[in-house]
């Protein structure tokens, strides 16, 4: 029997007790590691009390809310209806998602126009030399969702020259090209002129296009084409269901417009909310970080109009100056993005006599949106940001002392800015789901002094398919932890939020869609199960739980690397036994090895080679149930930032388990699996073999370079994880007490709970249960409901009751009480 398995086995105990008083700290035991007899020993019931007669702090009014990124095509293609794709041909020097096809005796071509632009927003159109019957063909974003019985708002910019005096035919096809609506366009003459047609669908087609058709001699030029749905939820123009979506989660706040997204790949692709307001046609399309060009229908207006139809309060992050990459805005040069965070606050709050509250009303709304809170920057750290983040701040707090201003935590090492201070710290975690496990405990030991915490983004996103059962298990035991601790976790936010299953450029995402559907992954029901239960008073729990059973360590392995070019060579893999596994061979090619993420991979002199300066970029190889083994190989840095990833125990995509040499921008080497775990610094030097060798035995991992051990380490960072995490808290309304629980577990675990001072309950209570067959389970388009709650009556009398919950499962138990 392998290690691992034996620790499978094993069960201990560990005591929580949480948020029993604002600011203590959790005693918690790492439970025993050793034989069998210990076990049966330590094993205790389950048990969770409550104590009802002891209420705790307030819990946060806004802790539970939504982050909306413009990323994978969640605003055009997702939340912004517009089904017409490219529709100002601004999205490169060809005209990208039209189709020109001429008929049998036609000779008609499209090509991109900038000599007489529409307006300076827009400088290009799309010039069509007409020579004959030609028909234009547009598929939206992986077809247009026509309803039967629905009108759809047409418009275009045309203009006409060298003697085309055609009419247009407007059509909205079905995709086997039957019509589903048409209008004729006439008039056209050498003027930039508008033109619009309501077309009524006589059925429906997820997968339609527009067409636009004609025939005859000259020019004819076009901007602006646009297929807009006249129904949209609330009349606010965005897309009815996936606003919906997000209405069921019933947010109490929305951070937008996004992370990278404002920060863009350089200063000229920042995000600037100004060139996003007004005119739909004088908005400046801007080339997002995410791999599309946006059209900023999506603007700053109508985000706000978002927040106001969700009740959600706005929270709006602004570019702090700094690009991805750290390419900042001179500390001189910052006066624009000063004001533009002042220009902001009064646009959405000022009044109507003011220049920027008088565009708010002239855009239709003349009441204020009540901006409460700003964040500045996204991920930022450093002298860099602290310089910019001080600029900003003193300049917003001059004027506007009410609002509360966001700083953002370096990913380097999670430092913020102290001076001037932050009302609220954003904090962001993509981990495993026993990292999240763990965190649970993490604010209980947070500074009551210091400023509030925003967890602005997170989601387990390692071993997480595309968004299984038991990442949500891992994001359900962390908010359990945020909840307890409201009293410093003012809001938080799962990331990302949308995905347009044709362009996922994030995985996993909370709400998947297409151009008709959605589905919410696991996740999606935990947030919308806090969402709806989360009380208004914490109650103090005392939690005794064993741990929960240790997952087998077993997987892959492979190479990678993380904005650095780097080779590898003579890569072999021995069982404890001395076996050859396997042995890398590059003489010819990189067969049988998989490659992820966006790297550029070739093999040259016997090695494999990476050339992308691209993050996360990773070559996988061998057997996902190899348990313990020793990793040998070469490894050569060619140039970049960083140093290589070797990775072990891969059993998925997306996992993380490394050995990160040179990582940090070249200053440390740690081990990898969710948390960094034994930093050491380090460096490592362009083009110099580096032997090294991993040794991998259950958890524990030795790790050499050039023959010196650097790491001897467990890489679970910090030992088992607990089976039970629960929080509790009452409902003012009802009186109802809310307990959540989380079961890691692979197996059920009976429970008591006692309700400690408890004198009004009924007896009567709702255990509403998130689980499934197996804890890899998934939604998807053909089963969207497969993982999600379902809700049964619990009787009980007295103040205890023993309840059994399933193994890796949230469980929300509501128990009603006289008031
Ligand atoms: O949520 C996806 C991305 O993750 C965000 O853009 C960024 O802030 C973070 O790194």
């Amino acid at each position: 029997m392998s290690n691992s398995t034996l620790k499978n086995l094993l069960f201990g105990t560990a005591l929580v007790i949480a948020g029993m008083t604002s600011g203590c700290k959790s005693p918690r035991s790492s439970g025993p590691s050793g034989t069998s007899s210990t076990i049966t020993s330590n094993a205790q019931p389950a048990k969770i009390s409550v104590a009802v007669n002891q209420p705790g702090h307030k819990i946060s009014p806004t802790l539970w809310g939504i982050f909306f990124e413009d990323i994978n095509l969640s605003a055009d293609g997702g939340l912004y209806p517009e089904l017409v794709r490219n529709r100002s041909f601004e999205d490169s020097e060809k005209p990208d998602f039209w189709k020109l096809s001429n008929d049998a005796s036609g000779n008609s071509t499209a090509a991109i126009d900038s000599s007489r632009p529409l307006n300076t927003f827009n400088t290009h159109s799309l010039r069509v030399n007409v020579d004959g019957a030609f028909a234009l063909q547009n598929e939206g974003y992986w077809g247009m969702n026509i309803v039967k019985g629905d009108s759809y708002a047409f418009k275009m910019a045309g203009r006409v020259a060298d003697g085309f005096n055609g009419s247009l035919t407007v059509k909205i096809l079905s995709s086997t090209g039957a019509e589903l609506a048409s209008g004729e366009i006439s008039g056209l003459d050498g003027n930039w002129k508008y033109h619009t047609l309501e077309l009524t669908a006589s059925g429906s087609d997820p997968k339609s296009k527009l067409q636009i058709s004609a025939s005859g001699k000259g020019t004819l030029f076009l901007d602006m084409v646009s297929l807009l749905p006249e129904k949209t939820w609330k009349d606010h123009g965005l897309r009815t269901d996936l606003a919906e979506s997000l209405n069921n989660l019933h947010p109490a706040f929305m951070r937008f417009p996004g992370g990278n997204w404002i920060e863009g790949d350089d200063l000229a692709h920042m995000y600037h909310w100004k060139t996003t307001i007004g005119d739909i046609d004088s908005r400046t399309p801007l080339w997002n970080t995410w791999g599309y060009n946006t059209t900023q229908g999506l603007g700053f207006y109508e985000y706000l109009q978002l927040c106001e139809d969700l009740g959600a309060e706005p929270l709006f992050g602004i570019s702090c100056g700094i690009a991805l990459g750290d390419k900042d805005v001179p500390l001189s040069q910052m006066g624009q993005w000063i004001q533009d965070a002042l220009d902001a606050i009064e646009y959405a709050d000022g009044p109507t006599n003011s220049v920027w509250g008088g565009l708010r009303a002239q855009a239709g709304h003349p009441a204020p949106f009540h901006l409460k809170y700003m964040e500045i920057g996204n991920e930022n750290g450093g002298p860099n940001y602290a310089a910019r983040w001080a600029l900003l701040v003193n300049a917003i707090r001059a004027k506007y002392p009410e609002m509360k201003l966001i700083a953002t935590s370096s990913l380097q090492n999670g430092s913020h800015p102290l001076n001037p201070r932050p009302d609220i710290v954003d904090e962001h975690y993509y981990e495993s789901p026993e990292s999240f496990m763990r965190r649970a405990t993490q604010y209980d030991k947070y500074d009551r002094k210091g400023p509030k915490i925003f967890v602005g983004e997170y989601a387990v996103t390692q071993k997480a398919g595309l968004g299984n059962l038991r990442a949500a298990i891992g994001e359900a035991a962390f908010m359990t932890g945020m909840e307890r601790n409201s009293d410093v976790v003012e809001l938080a936010s799962y990331a990302p939020l949308f995905v347009n299953m044709n362009h996922r450029a994030w995985n996993p995402d909370l709400i998947n869609f297409d151009s008709s559907r959605w589905y919410g992954i696991p996740s999606y029901y935990v947030q919308q199960m806090f969402s709806e239960n989360r009380g208004n008073v914490t109650l103090p729990v005392q939690v005794n739980s064993p741990l929960a059973e240790v997952a087998p360590s077993k997987g892959m392995i492979g190479v990678g690397t993380w904005n650095t070019e780097s080779e590898f060579k003579d890569i072999k893999v021995t069982s404890p036994d001395g076996k050859v596994l396997f042995a890398s061979d590059f003489s010819q090619n990189s067969d049988g090895w998989k490659k992820l993420g966006d790297g550029d991979w070739s093999v040259q002199d016997g090695a494999l080679q990476q050339h992308a300066e691209k993050e996360f970029v990773r070559a996988i190889a061998g057997d996902k149930s190899w348990t313990d083994y020793t990793l040998t190989l070469k490894a050569r840095k060619i140039g970049g930032r960083e140093g290589f990833l070797i990775l072990f125990h891969i059993t998925g995509d997306d996992d993380r388990t490394w050995w990160n040499l040179g990582g940090w921008n070249n200053t440390q080497n740690a081990i990898e699996n969710g948390g960094t775990i034994d930093p050491k610094p380090g460096q490592i030097e362009t083009g110099r073999w580096y032997d090294i060798r991993i040794e991998v035995s259950g958890k524990r991992v030795k790790c050499y370079l050039d023959g010196q051990l650097v790491h001897d380490v467990n890489y679970e960072s910090d030992g088992q994880v607990n089976a039970l995490y629960a929080c509790a808290s009452r409902d003012d309304q009802t009186g109802d007490v809310i307990v959540k629980v989380v079961n890691t577990g692979a197996s059920p675990l009976e429970t008591q709970l006692d309700l400690v001072g408890a004198k009004n309950l009924t007896g009567q209570a709702t255990a509403t249960v998130l689980t499934s067959a197996s804890r890899l389970d998934e939604n998807s388009l053909a089963e969207p409901t497969k993982v999600s709650p379902k809700t049964v009556a619990v009787n009980f009398t007295g103040a205890t009751l023993t309840q059994t919950f399933p193994g890796n499962s949230f469980t929300l138990l509501r128990l009603s009480a006289t008031k």
